[in-house]
């Protein structure tokens, strides 16, 4: 058995704020103690540490947080972030099927998922929602790279059997590379699997079909899709789908909105699709940069609350801007003030930690910094910058946490641990062991 103690401020929240009163957990003078992996105590460093007695103290010197969760993230778009010119279909077309294609090439795959979880930590990011391409070896080389670092992540193969020439699966394929992929990665280790067809336009119904027996027959399984995020792309969902009443429907006819789907984006969704969310139990990864970035719109978090419906936060890279989810949290905020919405701070937190945890079933897992808990997290440097440290200089934990998420990113993300170990070290440059 190994134990280790770390002695820092320390804040998580322990549901969301929208929902209950007093969900901050904040301990200025904390102490965190892990028994192999797992938080075994945790509290004011006065009171846990004599438990303890004779345990090593590491100090860490910034905001120790949970692990931030990324809800809905490409992997394979990497290297196609900024890519200048289109919205939303023009942009796939020109840039990301192009690149997609590459992946049909196992060591492109190996080598580009190095690159993002490598990236993901050092932006404090220690689990996501990953989608792969339409290719099976995209996720067998994700998935590999994940497990040697001892990763909690969740991917799939896309289901795309109309997509463009050289980017196409079929029914029948689709359905047996995604039972095999399950069959040996779902819950292996801290692994687990999402049915991942791209959107509604790119399958055909007989292939939904198949998503949704897939869904069905695995339990444990995740369904992992886009939904309602540009006008035009919704213009051609309701051309195709003429019968469905709005386009979460299309999706449901195919028994594809249940408790374990997770939709990304939702930025333009009739009251009704809001209802039937918050009535199954599904959600949105809501992707505030990528919205900004391809003109999609803003999402409305007051019609989201209205209705209760499950929210995460998404970077939806290469249509996302940024891989911190602490400069995503910011522009959820930006996001959100045109409808008359003043998204809080601890709110946004939630909604990186423990809010996409619970979209993702998780929430049991990580999310929270709660004993029984794998031990992810990150310490965060409030005063990365100069102009951080002058505007959080004496100031309050609510004001210090909005100029993190308002001015920081990666720069803030001083080191990331992974079930107990420093996987990144801002100041040395690498992880520790
Ligand atoms: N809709 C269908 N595919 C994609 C994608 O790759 N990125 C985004 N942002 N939206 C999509
Ligand atoms: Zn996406």
């Amino acid at each position: 058995m190994t134990l280790q103690g770390f002695r820092g401020e320390i804040l998580s929240l322990s549901c969301d704020p929208a929902e209950g009163p007093d969900p901050v957990r904040h301990e200025a003078d904390g102490f965190l103690v892990i028994e192999d992996g797992r938080i075994a105590a945790r509290g004011p460093f006065a009171d846990v540490s004599l438990h303890f007695p004779g345990l090593a103290v590491e100090q860490l010197r910034g905001l120790i947080v949970p692990g931030f969760i990324d809800a809905h993230v490409h992997y394979p778009q990497l290297g196609r972030i900024a890519s200048h010119g289109e919205q939303l279909l023009d942009w796939l077309e020109r840039h990301i099927f192009p690149a997609e294609k590459a992946f049909a090439d196992p060591v492109h795959a190996a080598g580009v998922a190095e690159e993002f979880l490598g990236e993901l930590l050092r932006h404090g990011t220690t689990s996501a929602l990953v989608f792969g391409t339409v290719h099976a070896a995209s996720v067998e080389a994700f998935f590999a790279a994940a497990e040697a670092r001892e990763l909690r992540m969740i991917c799939g193969k896309v289901l795309m059997d109309l997509g463009p020439e050289g980017l196409r699966d079929t029914v029948e394929a689709a359905r047996a590379e995604t039972e095999a992929l399950i069959a040996k990665w779902h819950g292996r280790g801290r692994l687990q699997y999402a049915v991942t067809p791209r959107y509604a336009l790119t399958s055909s119904d007989a292939q939904l079909a198949v998503a949704g027996e897939l869904l069905a027959a695995h339990p444990g399984v995740l369904l992992h899709t886009h939904l309602a995020e540009n006008k035009a792309e919704i213009a051609a969902v309701a051309a195709r789908f003429a019968e469905a009443v709005d386009y979460l429907d299309a999706y449901d006819r195919f028994g594809l909105v249940t408790d374990r789907s997770v939709f990304a984006h939702g930025v333009h969704l009739p009251d009704r699709s809001c209802e039937r969310l918050a009535e199954v139990g599904a959600g949105i990864a809501v992707c505030p940069s990528s919205n900004f970035f391809l003109g999609s719109g803003m999402f409305d978090f007051a019609q989201a609350e209205r209705h209760g419906v499950r929210l995460g936060l998404g970077s939806d890279i290469g249509a996302g801007t940024s891989l911190s989810l602490l400069h995503n949290a910011g522009l959820a905020y930006q996001a959100g003030l045109p409808g008359g919405y003043v998204l809080d701070p601890f709110r946004a937190l939630w909604l990186a930690t423990g809010g996409s945890a619970r979209l993702l079933h998780i929430d049991g897992e990580v999310g929270l910094l709660a004993e029984g808990q794998e031990a992810d997290f990150v310490v965060l440097d409030d005063a990365a910058t100069p102009l951080m440290a002058r505007r959080t200089a004496g100031a309050s934990l609510a004001e210090r946490l909005f100029a993190m998420q308002t001015l920081g990113d990666d720069r803030a993300v001083r080191q990331t641990y992974v079930m107990g170990r420093c996987v990144w070290d801002r100041d040395t440059g690498h992880g520790h062991a």
